[in-house]
């Protein structure tokens, strides 16, 4: 089939690991018979010195012609004190807007080879961990207004408001729950229900919409427990379905604890379009250097085959390339330890295409 795809490469490590990204890409189009259509275009900070602004009308257009969207990330030092809509991060909050990406799928599942990379102890590690954060990502605090600074009776106040209509939470809650049950079957919902009348909203739609779904358990947590039991029994989860402010923050904990945010995927999913990202930053410390981790980024291609063009078997094929990979002891440096040998960027990218 024809997998027309368009790629964001983006700042700092971007387009080094979308570049892997697209080597594995090509090297399982060839394997399994699929031409490959790629478009490429700007975002972020590229794009503010290209364009003046961090998502183009021509970048939009682009994306909105492919059905999927790969993006590596934005972001870094010398936009840091543009104002807010000139920031590089405008650009991925515009998009995921744009194409009403609504669903950001976060997979944290620790690879066997991983395992001592990771930052738990050995006894909480060796129980698995192999869950999936599903964040609500065009709503909440992200977007809600008022929103500024103003000024009030001689002095600044800076204003957001977290917000969700029940439609939105109830569209969200329903996938989570329709992958759950394509898994474990457990749902935990997080919230600050104690305190937020948004959370309480939230809860009582997660508890209509359970009734639709008796086979699945459902658990809720306040985010700051929830926080504390990712790190303490992260083994117990599956699904974790949560806002945009609480997903964004417990992902990235949840990401680091099976190793190293430079192996994690997601993808962002709405009614028409698919956009797939590792879930790290533009890491500009080391960006330009061939040192960056392309693992995330090789998992995301192999999100978007999955979500986007149904192509699981040519998403397996990946998987087992990067775990083979691994296995070999082959790391970038983020994941190098004693006794394994190590690779740059693009040595990774070639070792992972050649397995695919
Ligand atoms: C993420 C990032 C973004 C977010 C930033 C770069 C806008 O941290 O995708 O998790 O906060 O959503
Ligand atoms: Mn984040």
């Amino acid at each position: 089939m024809e997998l027309e795809i368009c790629l964001l490469p983006g700042d700092g490590i971007g387009p080094e690991v979308v570049r892997e990204g697209v080597k594995v890409l090509k090297a399982v189009a060839q394997k399994f018979g699929h031409t490959l259509k790629l478009e490429e275009a700007f975002i972020g900070g590229a794009a503010i010195d290209k364009y003046g602004e961090p998502l183009p009308a021509e970048t939009l257009k682009k994306c909105k012609e492919c059905k999927a969207i790969l993006l590596g990330a934005v972001g870094g030092p010398k936009w840091d004190n543009n104002p807010p809509e000139l920031r590089p991060e405008k650009g991925l909050l515009a998009i995921r807007k744009e194409l009403g990406l609504f669903a950001n799928l976060r997979p944290v599942k620790l690879i066997p080879q991983l395992q001592e990379s990771s930052v738990l102890r050995k006894d909480i590690v060796e129980k698995g961990i192999d869950l999936l954060v599903v964040r609500e990502l065009t709503g909440g605090i992200y977007f809600g207004t008022p929103k500024g600074i103003f000024e009030e009776q001689g002095q600044l106040v800076g204003i957001n408001t977290m917000r969700y209509t029940e439609a939105e939470v109830e569209r969200i809650v329903r996938l989570a729950f329709e992958l759950a049950l394509k898994r474990k079957k457990k749902l935990t919902s997080v919230d600050k229900a104690n305190v937020l009348e948004v959370s309480r909203l939230w809860r009582q739609v997660v508890e209509k919409v359970k009734v639709d779904y008796p086979e699945v358990e459902v658990e809720h947590l306040y985010v700051d427990n929830a926080a504390m039991q990712l790190v303490s029994r992260p083994y117990s989860f599956d699904v974790l379905v949560t806002g945009n402010l609480f997903g964004d923050i417990l992902s990235d904990e949840a990401g680091v604890i099976t190793g190293s945010l430079g192996t994690l995927p997601s993808a962002s999913l709405g009614k028409e379009f698919g956009l797939y990202e590792p879930i790290h930053g533009s890491a500009p410390d080391i960006a330009g250097q061939d040192m960056a981790n392309p693992i995330a980024t090789i998992m995301s291609v192999a999100m978007l085959l999955e979500y986007s063009f149904n192509l699981s078997e040519e998403a397996g094929a990946i998987y087992r390339a990067v775990e083979q990979t691994l296995g070999f002891g082959y790391r970038t440096k983020d994941i190098l330890r004693p006794g394994l040998k190590k690779v740059s960027c693009s040595q990774m990218g070639d070792f992972i295409a050649m397995q695919v």
